[in-house]
């Protein structure tokens, strides 16, 4: 019987691979710090949390946002005083200007030293801190707008995984090597592609730089002030501690934000929370197919409330709505929209994965938030962006830059403008461009999740993967721009011409002397 060879080597494979796994996987004891109280953020952060208690590691985690099914193994340390960043109304949204980048910084900045105050004074972390240090095999945390937690880890000796629910910020890029090339790397808060004009990527030059050196000047002092109070003076300033990251896992995939040169220390695991879709309600179901010209999905995500919106845009909206054939699912908080039109369909929350999944789905209307526009690509629906605040501009840019998004900033809707670029995305370039995205995102030697729970593995049996490290991190910024290498150069240079000039002037003289001796007479019969 032949057919029982095959199956008796992949009985043996799956034997030995078991056996492996149940010796390689040693149960790690995982600390989680994520005081920021922002619930989008920690979306991206708790899959990996809860993927590594599936993983058969135990997992302590500190943040505002308790897991109510939290299995066996993770433990919640509440942060209940932190002020949540939950609602965002849509009137703060139309008062943005050309500054307004600086703003936000100062804004970060604020709720950062605030987040780790209250951190700091927590009962949750007096119960971390009980713990001796080496208790824990690894940290993990999120780094954004403080490096307190830091602080923390340098008192409990364990190996640093960061994580960013967004892409690298102005700050984040020195402190794991990774060059700072403002020509092509756009920054966060401006919200261009990787494909600048010469204004732009000046703005982008001043703004990449000074908000990294705002960080240096306001952000880095606040931390080390309020660890200096809470670990008496000896604990080193948070700008050095940040140095000790061993990993940065962020929110990324080239294929949706732009390729840039990164050391095996920052790794991509953009797409972490996306789940197999699940079915849909009966009533969206039946909507969903049978819709002749398909359905477009409106959804602002979870954190700002449509309903707040000044009524003659909401209306604006909906008369553009109504001159389409296709059906409008929209997210809208509230059980009347007044003025809406029979193809527009309301719900206060909707299963938003499990609506692209559907083939019928023809483009999203999106903010242009990180996890709902991985969403969208992941199922090859293109996008029209509305971005309002954060990298959401930055997000739209770069799918309209790989022509599967449209942009219409929230501040410019208008009936013509939304009819306008609707009719545009909903041309068939764009689900081409959008699926092409789709199949390089979702094509990948290993998913997301297992990436992450890799390299946390990884930094735990490595103590803190030490050879990911680029020597850059440690430089002085005069060595690592080769200032003195140029100092050198141009030394030498100075050199040349200096002898250049001594040698002319001698052999000037020389010629000067010969010619006032009196000529050989031979040759001047010549
Ligand atoms: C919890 O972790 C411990 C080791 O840290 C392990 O022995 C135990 O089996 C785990 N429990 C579950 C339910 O995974
Ligand atoms: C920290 O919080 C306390 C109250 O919990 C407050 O009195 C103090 O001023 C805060 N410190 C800073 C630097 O914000
Ligand atoms: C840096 O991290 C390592 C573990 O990866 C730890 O042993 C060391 O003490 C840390 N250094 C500081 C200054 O916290
Ligand atoms: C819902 O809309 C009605 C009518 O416009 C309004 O009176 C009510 O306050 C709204 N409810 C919420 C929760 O926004």
């Amino acid at each position: 019987m032949p057919h029982n060879v095959p199956f008796s080597w992949i009985f043996l494979l799956l034997l030995s691979s078991l056996v492996l796994t149940a010796e390689c996987a040693k149960p790690l004891k995982i600390l989680g710090l994520f005081p920021h109280p922002a619930k989008s953020h920690f979306n991206f952060f708790h899959p990996i949390l809860r993927g590594l208690v599936d993983a058969g590691h135990s997992v302590d985690v500190v943040s505002p946002f308790p897991d109510k099914r939290a299995p066996a193994n993770y433990t919640n340390y509440n942060l209940a005083s932190a002020a949540y960043i939950n609602i965002i109304d849509l009137n703060v949204v139309e008062n943005r200007n050309q500054f307004s980048h600086f703003n936000d910084f100062m804004a970060l900045y604020a709720m950062g030293k605030e987040a780790c105050n209250n951190t700091l004074s927590s009962k949750a972390l007096e119960s971390i801190l009980a713990h001796p240090p080496d208790y824990y095999d690894v940290i993990l945390m999120e780094h954004f707008n403080t490096d307190c937690m830091m602080g923390v880890a340098h008192k409990l000796q364990a190996p640093v995984v960061a994580m960013s629910s967004t892409g690298l910020l102005p700050w984040h890029y020195e402190r794991m090597g990774v060059p700072i090339i403002p020509s092509f790397l756009p920054d966060l808060f401006l919200g261009h592609s990787q494909q600048m004009n010469l204004g732009e990527r000046l703005l982008n030059w001043v703004t990449t730089h000074s908000l990294n050196w705002l960080y240096k000047l306001f952000s880095v002092p606040a931390a080390d002030q309020l660890l200096r109070q809470k670990f008496g003076p000896g604990i080193p300033s948070t700008g050095e501690l940040v140095k000790n990251t061993s990993l940065f896992l962020i929110n990324q995939h080239y294929s949706l934000s732009g390729p840039k040169p990164l050391p095996p220390s920052v790794i991509e695991v953009g797409g972490v929370h996306i789940q197999p879709p699940g079915p849909l309600p009966a009533q969206l179901k039946r909507l969903l197919e049978n819709a002749k010209h398909g359905v477009v999905l409106m959804s602002w995500g979870s954190m700002v409330r449509a309903t707040t919106m000044a009524p003659a845009k909401r209306d604006a909206i909906l008369r553009a709505m109504s001159r389409f054939k296709q059906h409008f699912v929209w997210k809208w908080e509230n059980d009347t929209l007044p003025n809406k039109p029979d193809n527009v369909h309301i719900m206060k929350w909707i299963p938003q994965r499990d609506i692209l999944a559907h083939p019928n789905v023809k483009a999203m209307i999106s903010h242009g938030g990180l996890l709902g526009t991985t969403e969208a690509i992941h199922c090859g629906v293109p996008i029209l962006g509305t971005p309002m605040f954060g990298d959401q501009f930055q997000n739209v840019a770069a799918l309209v830059q790989r022509g599967a998004a449209v942009r219409l900033d929230y501040t410019a809707i208008t009936e013509d403008a939304l009819v306008k670029a609707l009719t545009k995305v909903l041309d068939k370039s764009y689900k081409n461009n959008a699926q092409a995205i789709a199949h390089s995102y979702n094509e990948r030697p290993q998913k997301p999740l297992e990436t992450a729970l890799w390299w946390v593995e990884y930094a735990a049996e490595t103590g803190g993967a030490p050879l990911t490290q680029p020597s850059s991190v440690h430089m002085s910024r005069f060595i690592y721009y080769s200032l003195d290498v140029y100092l050198v150069v141009l030394g030498a240079l100075l050199l040349l011409l200096a002898i250049a000039r001594e040698v002319k002037r001698v052999c000037c003289a020389a010629k000067e002397e010969s010619s006032k001796t009196p000529s050989n007479p031979k040759r001047k019969q010549k």
